[in-house]
């Protein structure tokens, strides 16, 4: 029987790019499919544990197999951050252009450029919790390039390319993304005996 996972964020970029790497391998259900129509809270100091929140309350608020995760803009000269405040850099509510400006801004004049998003992904299995970790490190380009993509895309450029993954589409940011990385992980415990032991829907 086909692994059903709930995927626990209400970000539909997310979803998207997550459902464009699991590719019908397993079903996946968005919050939003699931009826579930709830802000989760990320209180904590680190993706780990904000991760684990997420999946968390949404296992125990469908008692199904699901997956959150949480991911950080970590900017070497700014001694990683915004790190874990990535969404809210700029101040509430969360705004991308503000903390667009307010990354460029923080970095004006400052030749090193190096950042790295990671990738925390929470996989909440028969109750039972499991972390991939995923990493994809780059530059912060000196200005907004590229319309597609979402967060802080127009500004991140990988390794390996010279543009910025909001010039990319989905496939070609695929080739270098945390996100992938990560799920990349997590679908080979999934489908390794291992996982496939644990789910509570096979
Ligand atoms: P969170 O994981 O939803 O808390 O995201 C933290 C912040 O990083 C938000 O501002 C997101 O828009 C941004 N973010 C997360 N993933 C990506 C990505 O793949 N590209 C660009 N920005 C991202």
């Amino acid at each position: 029987m086909q692994t059903t996972l709930v995927i626990a964020t209400n970000n539909s970029n997310k979803v998207q790019e997550i459902k464009s790497v699991l590719n019908n391998r397993f079903e996946v259900i968005s919050l939003q499919e699931a009826g579930i129509l709830i802000d989760i809270p990320e209180p904590f100091d680190s993706l780990e544990e904000n991760a684990r929140e997420k999946s968390t309350v949404i296992y125990q608020l469908t008692g199904k197999d699901c997956f959150s995760e949480d991911t950080g803009l970590e900017v070497e000269a700014l001694g990683g951050a915004p790190g874990v405040k990535s969404a809210r850099y700029a101040g509430e509510p969360a705004d991308t252009a503000a903390n667009i400006e307010k990354l460029l801004t923080a970095l004006t004049g400052i030749e090193n450029r190096k950042a790295r998003f990671r990738t925390v992904i929470s996989l909440m299995l028969g109750g039972i919790e499991y972390q991939f970790e995923g990493i994809c490190e780059g530059q912060i380009a000196t200005e907004k390039f590229g319309s597609g993509g979402f967060g802080y895309d127009p500004v991140f450029i990988p390794e390996g390319s010279k543009i910025s993954f909001a010039g990319m589409s989905m496939e070609e940011k695929n080739i270098f993304s945390h996100r992938k990385k990560a799920l990349a992980k997590m679908i080979q415990f999934l489908t390794s005996e291992n996982g496939e032991n644990q789910t509570t829907n096979s």
